[in-house]
């Protein structure tokens, strides 16, 4: 379930300061990787190929949802919060907020792109919008390692381990809402994802640690498969490009 967040920066009663954020860093990688390949799936689609144009598209459109909804959810969660524990790192959250702004106002460029490409598969929309999504990539490539850098050991100091797992558990509640507009396999997505950016050796521990075992049998049982065969509709014809 998820809990509400406090409307104040003071600390929940029953929590205290310090918290790991190395999860982050496994979204990161995702994003890293979103933002980095589809450029190269939209210019591979053959002109006029409008059934290619509309797996790619689907796909595109659940990395733009993907890219909102986790900056929104930094903004619930993070920025007033730091700057009301931490007045000293006030500037850096401007910068951050600026950065998300930057990155909103691409992705409204962006979006409205996506049907008349799909609809068309023309090589000349596809081109704008691959070329746009590389500015958009660039952007984000940029505020990520800022936000490694100069957010995450304030935020690893100050917040609680609660507060910063509600942020994982409301991307979770938020993807399972809008199953219905992103697709029954969301979930297996998500899961495959967060796995795929963990370094292959390290994978079965990080596993058993992080995820609690009901889950990991429903991934092995069903999500795996699902999470699969979403990568074999994305990569048809070649391997799927590593994450790590
Ligand atoms: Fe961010």
């Amino acid at each position: 379930m998820v809990t509400k967040l406090p409307s104040s920066g003071a600390m929940p009663a029953g929590q205290e300061a310090g918290c790991d954020t190395s999860g982050l860093i496994l979204v990161h990688r995702i994003f890293r990787w979103l933002y980095r390949e589809l450029p190269l799936l939209i210019r591979d689609v053959k002109p006029g190929d409008t059934a290619r144009a509309a797996i790619v598209g689907r796909y595109a459109h659940l990395d733009f949802f993907a890219l909102h909804m986790h900056h929104e959810t930094e903004d619930m969660a993070l920025w007033d919060r730091l700057t009301a524990r931490d007045p000293g790192c006030a500037l850096h959250v401007d910068q951050m907020r600026a950065q998300h702004a930057e990155v909103a106002a691409l992705l409204a460029r962006i979006e409205p792109q996506l049907d008349p490409w799909v609809a068309s598969a023309d090589p000349e929309l596809g081109e704008a919008f691959a070329r746009d999504i590389e500015t958009l990539r660039d952007t984000l490539s940029t505020h990520l390692g800022h936000e490694e850098e100069l957010i995450m050991p304030v935020a690893g100091a100050v917040l609680s381990q609660q507060e910063w797992d509600w942020m994982e558990e409301h991307t979770r509640a938020t993807l399972s809402k809008h199953r219905k507009e992103l697709g029954k396999d969301i979930m297996a997505l998500q899961a495959g994802l967060l796995i795929a950016a963990v370094p292959e050796d390290e994978r079965e521990a990080w596993m058993r640690a992080n995820i609690p075992a009901p889950i990991r049998l429903l991934y092995a049982l069903l999500m795996k498969r699902q999470y699969e065969r979403a990568m074999r509709e994305l990569y048809p014809d070649r391997p799927i490009p590593a994450m790590v």
